[in-house]
């Protein structure tokens, strides 16, 4: 199948590719460097640089990753702005684009993450769990929302897209996101718990990732929300016991809460809150995953390397 990847140049995006060319798919990515996206996503790739230009090409699916990094700046509203228009308005001007076509994608995949709850310390959150109310909630919300229209909008006009919403956990990839940020500071010795340490810490292996994707691209039946998260979250103070154990090291220092909200503000919510996510419709479906507790996950990631 040909399928077309926003974000396709980023962590998540980049693994998207390989696999997907390794199975003899086609793959062109949406993005503001298109003349790095061979060299960064494969040689076979194809770059597209404007949403315009997919009137040009049929493509039987699409993976919508792209938007500006949540953690990287301080959530001014600027930045605020610049995080929803680079998800919220992205999405809809490529759903616009989409709906143009006489044949569109059989199914559009969409981006979201965990932050569509909100930080709650309640029991077991399922896909059935309704959105918080916090920025992180709200991000993933009007994201999601566009994505959705397109089902909507799709079939008035007598066409069939299914869509599906990745609500996304924290990746654990030694290549990048969190686990590469902790990695140099519990390789010294220096990491630790961050404030009580009792939040909650919703993570899934790379590989499990992937393999979820690849699911939800392939399997007619699924569609909606699926969270994308291992079996068994842990508290913030289990995963720096154990990444510290895994790594040989100790992790005796803790970085107080008021430490992060001074020198993170507003952003210092996700580090310090968190919710404990279950995979309900991944379960459902009997998808297997390979590392299902943490330990078994940071071994294979560190030993890997
Ligand atoms: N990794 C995680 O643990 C995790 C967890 C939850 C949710 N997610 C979400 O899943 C998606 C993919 O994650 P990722 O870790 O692969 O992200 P990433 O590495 O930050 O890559 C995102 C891609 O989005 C594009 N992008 C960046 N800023 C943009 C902007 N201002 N406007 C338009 N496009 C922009 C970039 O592509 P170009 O430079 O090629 O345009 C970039 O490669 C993201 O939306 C992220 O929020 C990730």
């Amino acid at each position: 199948m040909h399928v077309l990847i926003t974000g396709g140049t980023g962590l998540i995006g980049q693994r998207l590719c390989e696999a997907l060319i390794a199975r003899g798919d086609a793959v062109t990515v949406l993005s503001r460097r298109p003349h790095q996206v061979p060299q960064i996503c494969g040689p076979q790739v194809k770059a597209i640089a404007h949403i315009d230009q997919i009137a040009e090409y049929d493509f039987d699916a699409v993976i919508n990753l792209a938007g500006a990094p949540i953690v990287d700046a301080a959530w001014t509203e600027t930045r605020k702005k610049e995080l929803l228009a680079s998800r919220v308005s992205l999405t809809r001007n490529l759903v616009e684009q989409l709906l143009r076509k006489a044949r569109g994608p059989k199914v559009f995949i969409s981006g979201s993450a965990i932050g569509y709850y909100g930080n709650s310390n309640a029991v077991e959150l399922s896909e059935a769990t309704p959105s918080g109310n916090d920025f992180s909630a709200q991000l993933c919300r009007d994201w999601e929302a566009e994505a959705m229209r397109y089902a909507d909008q799709a079939q008035q006009q007598g066409q069939d897209v299914r869509v599906v919403l990745l609500r996304t956990g924290l990746v654990l990839d030694p290549r990048g996101g969190v686990l590469k940020k902790m990695l140099l500071p519990f390789r010294l010795g220096l990491g630790g718990k961050l404030g009580h340490g009792r939040q909650w810490m919703s993570w899934i292996h790379h590989v499990d990732y992937l393999q979820a994707v690849l699911r939800l691209l392939d399997d007619e039946a699924c569609s909606g929300p699926y969270n994308l998260v291992a079996p068994q979250p842990v508290s913030n103070a289990t995963f720096t016991q154990c990444l510290a154990q895994v790594l040989r090291r100790p992790a005796i220092f803790s970085t107080p809460a008021f430490v992060l909200n001074s020198l993170l503000g507003e952003r210092a919510v996700l580090l310090l809150e968190g919710a404990h996510i279950v995979p309900s419709k991944l379960l459902a479906l009997r998808f297997r995953f390979q590392f299902q507790d943490l330990n078994s996950a940071l071994t294979q990631i560190i030993h890997a390397e």
